[in-house]
């Protein structure tokens, strides 16, 4: 299997541009900019001396508290090493010989398919549509006998086009998920943005929906890899059948625990991107022949103006310390498009103000 290009990647960008890790603004990994809550700290100190122990192979207390929170039981959780790791381990668990991805998305659903033999087609949102999600198409390539597709994934919020399919649509898509004895994977790991929008609640009408969550992005810590699973006490079985013994680790679980009753970080963190978010797309719209997509994630797609290069940009951009996502080698997107994750004030400053000078010294 190729490795796929993901943001985030701040040791090579170091290594590259011979410079220590911590000079690296990065905006190509979407993580939530206040950084891991205050607690994670006190979490990881007070579980230290667990670490003598293997941890807890079934998750109970991180689970508990996710049942908790999602309002099903345990028992239709699973939790891996980043939903990463639940995502490979979804093709072969459901036996998925052939799937639907609704693009341009998250590479890492395609690789997953691939490795496990199963055949992948895309329908894809367009450019001239503002990457509105395909959901007639979906539900078109639903319809037909042939090809019969076993699973249809869905990126909800869709990264890294930051638009949302609505619950009472995902809804419609689960009826025909239904009927058609398909499956419908919903990953929601930039969910905690818009939260009402979740499609938890069709999980019990729904058996045939499974949705992936990821606690690395909003809780800001991607260096410690924790994802969880929501689905039918079977499915969760299935995929724990196949899942290596240990995969979360006991500083992982603790910290998990902990953040998650901070309700007052959950709320300052929302407020703050929700008005961030809207005052960096202004800014970044100012900038001559940019065009910013819409988002309700803590991330926006931006096009570049004619005749760029999203590479040559993103390669002068990290050589300024500055990384962000080229997407130009993502199925579905164009030479010119990147993804800049919402950052603190001063940051996404400038970022505008290094994306400004490049545009104006590429302006014919
Ligand atoms: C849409 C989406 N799903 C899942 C993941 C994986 O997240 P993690 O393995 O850190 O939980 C990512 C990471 O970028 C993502 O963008």
């Amino acid at each position: 299997m190729t490795q796929p290009t993901h943001g985030g990647n701040v040791y090579k960008a170091a290594y590259e541009q011979q410079i220590p890790v911590d000079r690296i603004l990065d905006f190509s990994a979407s993580i939530n900019p206040l950084g891991p809550p205050a607690v994670m700290r006190h979490a990881i100190r007070s579980a230290i001396k667990q670490i003598v122990h293997y941890p807890d192979p079934d998750c109970r207390q991180l689970r508990q508290a996710l049942a908790q929170r999602c309002g099903v039981d345990p028992s239709m959780i699973l939790v891996g090493n980043g939903s990463t790791e639940l995502i490979h381990l979804l093709p072969r668990a459901l036996g998925i010989k052939s799937a639907l991805i609704v693009g341009p998305t998250f590479e890492e659903y395609a690789r997953a398919l691939q490795d496990a033999g199963s055949t992948v087609r895309y329908v894809y949102a367009r450019r001239e549509e503002r990457f509105r999600p395909p959901v007639t198409e979906v539900l078109r390539a639903l319809s037909t006998k042939r090809p019969r597709f076993d699973a249809v994934f869905v990126c909800n919020p869709n990264n890294p086009t930051g638009q949302m399919i609505t619950r009472s649509v995902m809804c419609e898509i689960a009826e025909v998920i239904e009927r058609r004895q398909s499956w419908l994977i919903v990953d929601e790991a930039f969910i905690d943005y818009c939260q009402n929008q979740s499609v938890v609640s069709l999980l019990s009408a729904h058996p045939r929906i499974v949705m992936l969550r990821s606690l690395t992005k909003f809780y800001a810590m991607p260096g410690l890899r924790v994802g969880y699973l929501l689905g039918a006490s079977k499915v969760v079985d299935q995929m724990k059948e196949r899942q290596p013994p240990w995969s979360v680790n006991s500083l992982a679980q603790a910290v998990c625990c902990a953040v998650l009753r901070d309700r007052a970080y959950e709320i300052k963190s929302r407020v703050f991107m929700a008005n961030e978010r809207s005052r960096f797309m202004k800014e970044l719209r100012s900038l001559p022949g940019v065009r910013v997509y819409s988002s309700v994630a803590n991330f926006v797609l931006i096009e570049l103006p004619d005749r760029s290069s999203a590479g040559l940009v993103a390669d002068q951009l990290a050589a300024e310390g500055l990384l962000v996502r080229d997407c130009s080698t993502l199925p579905g997107l164009s030479a010119r498009m990147i993804r800049v994750a919402v950052r603190t004030v001063k940051e996404n400053r400038r970022l505008t103000g290094a994306l400004g000078a490049y545009v104006a010294n590429a302006a014919p």
